[in-house]
């Protein structure tokens, strides 16, 4: 079989929409974000695989603020694209909407990014095709994601680091306007 060197970004868009039942609400009446991450993970694996040709493990998961509430009855949307390539992995975009099917009214609710690996028949992780990028906003896309794989890789070193040289004993004054109590 023919190896696809290139796949363009429309061939693995993915759309998933979903009513948001009573029983998917909280106590509040609002919908669980338990819910709405699993919807996410759902259309972040149904992309990511459509592009690899191979079947796909969620490895991070970044920018999942939940800044307005779902409301139970809403019309949920998970719009979801291969963002940026790497060599075994994909970051795919999901931008979440939820419309009031009786209003119309259609609010923006978060914007989120899988990292994905794709994985061959032996579990390990297997090249992904290359991206075409059919478009200027493609194109805005792809790199405003080396620009987020970027800082995320500088975020994790400089955690690793701090988590090393980090001495509690000398830095435990910083708790003093915390809400917290030493009981030790
Ligand atoms: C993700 C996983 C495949 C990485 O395996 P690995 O042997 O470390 O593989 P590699 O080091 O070759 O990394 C593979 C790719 O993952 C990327 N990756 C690994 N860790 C990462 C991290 N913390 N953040 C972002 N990307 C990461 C690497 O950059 C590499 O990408 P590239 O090939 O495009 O350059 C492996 O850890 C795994 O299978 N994890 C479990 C995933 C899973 O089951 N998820 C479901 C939720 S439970």
């Amino acid at each position: 079989m023919a190896t696809i060197n290139f796949r363009p970004v429309s061939y693995s868009r993915v759309t998933l929409t979903e009513l948001m039942i009573p029983s998917y609400a909280n106590f509040g009446g609002k919908i669980h974000g338990g819910i709405l991450l699993s919807l996410m993970d759902k259309v972040a694996y149904a992309c990511a695989s459509k592009h690899a040709g191979n079947y796909c493990v969620t490895v991070t998961v970044d920018g999942v603020h939940f800044l307005q509430p779902v409301e139970v009855g809403d019309l949920v949307s998970l719009l979801a694209s291969v963002n940026y390539v790497g060599n075994t992995s994909l970051l795919v975009g999901i931008k979440v909407i939820a419309e009031n099917v009786k209003t119309g009214t259609v609010k923006h609710t978060n914007t989120s990014y899988f990292t994905m690996v794709a994985k061959g028949d032996d579990e390990k992780p297997t090249q992904v095709p290359g991206l075409t990028l059919e478009t200027r906003e493609d194109a805005r896309r792809f790199l405003e994601a080396i620009r987020r794989r970027d800082l995320s890789r500088r975020y994790q070193a400089e955690m690793e680091n701090s988590k090393t040289i980090l001495q509690v004993e000398d830095e435990l004054y910083l708790l003093q306007n915390e809400r917290c109590q030493l009981a030790f």
